[in-house]
């Protein structure tokens, strides 16, 4: 496994957020890579069909978590060709979802993996603790294309188990855990703190100073 990007001069950040935590942490990825003088573009995956947070059903939430525990292919709209080609360095920013990459990634996979060929590609992960599988299968179809998959960026939700179990399934089933004495006890928040996205921006600038 390389250990970390090496000269780049433009970084192309390619992301999907079902409840905003990835976009968060892009908007500071992006922010610590641009202090640091790097020049940055996004492209934000779209479903085809929207996907929308929370789910108001808890029926639909674990049938949601059922999907994608079989890596449910969620459909992009077609996506710009030439920003990948021209990027020295790709993110690939995203949430875990039962235990797999997201629907609307795995299908960015699908169809343009091949464009990452001999590229660096940084994976940043959001999720609520299980990220190791979704990483392996993030690396092996990188490596699959001849692409570099670099050592992934992890943030997971500051919470302790169950409680972040419960409170995770709570707030995507649309019941807000706040409304129940419990969880307001012990589920302080759903995702990542501030001091999380401002280590997010601090980590940017180190890859930051790693690429100039
Ligand atoms: C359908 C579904 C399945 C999930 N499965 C997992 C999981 O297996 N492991 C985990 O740590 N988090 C899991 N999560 C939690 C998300 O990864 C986490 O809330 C993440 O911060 C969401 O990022 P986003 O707002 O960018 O979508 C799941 C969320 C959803 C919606």
């Amino acid at each position: 496994m390389d250990t970390g990007p090496e000269k780049a001069k433009s970084v192309l950040v390619i992301y999907y957020s079902f409840s905003n935590q990835t976009a968060k942490l892009v908007h500071h990825l992006r922010k610590g890579f641009k202090e640091a003088g790097i020049e940055v573009d996004t492209l934000k995956l779209i479903p085809k069909k929207k996907l929308s947070f929370p789910l108001h059903s808890v029926a639909r939430t674990i049938s949601m978590m059922l999907r994608t525990f079989f890596r449910q292919r969620v459909r992009i709209r077609s996506v710009d060709k030439e920003k990948i080609t021209k990027a020295d360095m790709v993110v690939l920013a995203g949430p875990t979802w039962s235990y797999n990459p997201s629907g609307p990634v795995l299908d960015f996979l699908d169809r343009y993996s091949d464009l990452l060929e001999g590229k660096k590609v940084l994976p940043v992960i959001s999720c609520r603790k299980y990220w190791r599988s979704h990483y392996r299968y993030l690396k092996k179809k990188i490596d699959s294309c001849r692409g570099k998959c670099l050592v992934p960026v992890v943030f997971t939700h500051k919470v302790k188990e169950p409680w972040s179990t419960i409170g995770t399934f709570m707030t995507i089933a649309g019941i807000n855990p706040r409304h129940h004495s419990l969880t307001r006890k012990y589920y302080p928040r759903y995702g990542h703190n501030q001091a999380q996205l401002a280590e997010m921006e601090e980590r940017a600038r180190g890859i930051a100073r790693s690429l100039t």
